[in-house]
């Protein structure tokens, strides 16, 4: 519409006259929030800045892909990404406990990211230049919720760890903090980023790592990936993705039951379906889905999946349970 058209041409002028001749880093995070505030910022000041994403392995099926090819053929941004897999992996191995998980996760993240940084800010300085600009995908909603504040951050402190060098202190760049989710969305399309991307549903910056109930490993990612990509197809074949919130894929690594699959006796793992209902993640509906539709789910997943003989339904809200199973 045109009203968006008109925040996009606002937002790109007050972004130059932040930014200047400046240089400007953005962590890339697969979700809606950064995708647009990066392209917003590239269109404003183009090559001065630089996109970082970390690939640590425990994104769905072709999220990484979007990112890297088709994020980037429509924006033209100058893109790194850093292939962190094994690190995470690595790290992971031998860790069930959920709090245990996200807080590797997190550390590694500002492990890699802050290296990355320095290395975009290395580069910079080689040519006499300097990065002092970070771009984030504040909302207004978040700037209501932390009491307004802006300014100032390093990446520790956004990530609230302490410390941090001297290099990496930077000047806030938030060209979404008047927008809501919907009027990023729409700036997005204005924009011409994917669909998929604009209409991303919300998954957890921990990602995958939090949908395997027990140890994270390869094949169990790949188990899941795999499962999760049907139900979102699915999903997404039955007009559904707008209506629900969210619909996470639960592997349960850690139970196995028997099952006939082909001309054999199985015994394999269940995954759990979630979908919910939601307007803010704080409370949540379990969404009726239509029968025919899981029964579709049901039979690709066990048809598709060999490591999967049992496809089952939560049907419970928030509270008491969590959308996330961890
Ligand atoms: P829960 O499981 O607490 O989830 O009902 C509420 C919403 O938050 C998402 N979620 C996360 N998002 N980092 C995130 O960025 C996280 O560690 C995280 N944990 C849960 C979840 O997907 C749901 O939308």
């Amino acid at each position: 519409t045109w009203t968006m058209a008109n925040v996009v041409e606002e937002q790109v002028e007050r972004i130059r006259a932040q930014v200047g001749e400046g240089r400007a880093l953005c962590a890339l995070s697969g979700g809606v929030d950064s995708a647009v505030a990066a392209a917003l910022v590239q269109r404003a000041i183009g090559d001065r800045l630089t996109c970082v994403y970390v690939d640590h392995g425990l994104m769905r099926e072709g999220e990484t892909e979007q990112i890297e090819r088709d994020f980037v053929a429509v924006t033209g941004v100058d893109l790194r990404v850093v292939d962190a897999r094994e690190q995470f992996l690595g790290a992971l191995a031998g860790v069930s406990d959920p709090e245990e998980k996200r807080k590797i996760i997190g550390r590694e993240f500002i492990r890699v990211f802050e290296q990355a940084a320095l290395d975009v800010v290395g580069d910079a300085k080689e040519h006499g230049d300097t990065v002092d600009f970070l771009v984030q995908g504040t909302l207004y909603p978040d700037v209501v919720e932390s009491g307004g504040g802006t300014g100032t951050a390093n990446i520790k402190s956004h990530h609230n760890v302490g410390g941090l060098p001297e290099d990496l202190q930077f000047t806030l760049v938030e060209p979404l903090r008047t927008l809501f989710k919907d009027e990023v969305r729409e700036v997005g399309l204005q924009l011409g980023l994917p669909e998929a991307m604009v209409w991303r549903q919300p998954f957890p910056g921990p990602g995958l790592g939090i949908r395997i109930v027990g140890e994270v490993t390869q094949e169990r990612l790949d188990t899941l990936r795999r499962a999760d990509a049907i139900v979102r197809a699915e999903l997404t074949a039955a007009g559904l993705d707008r209506e629900i919130w969210q619909c996470p894929v639960v592997l349960l690594a850690d139970v196995r039951s028997v099952g006939v699959q082909g001309d054999g006796r199985t015994y394999g793992h269940p995954v759990v379906l979630r979908p919910v209902s939601s307007e803010d993640a704080m409370t949540a509906d379990w969404t009726r889905l239509p029968y025919d539709l899981l029964a579709r789910i049901s039979t690709r997943i066990t048809n598709e999946v060999p490591e999967v003989n049992r496809v089952t339904l939560d049907v419970t809200s928030k509270p008491p349970g969590t959308i996330e199973w961890e």
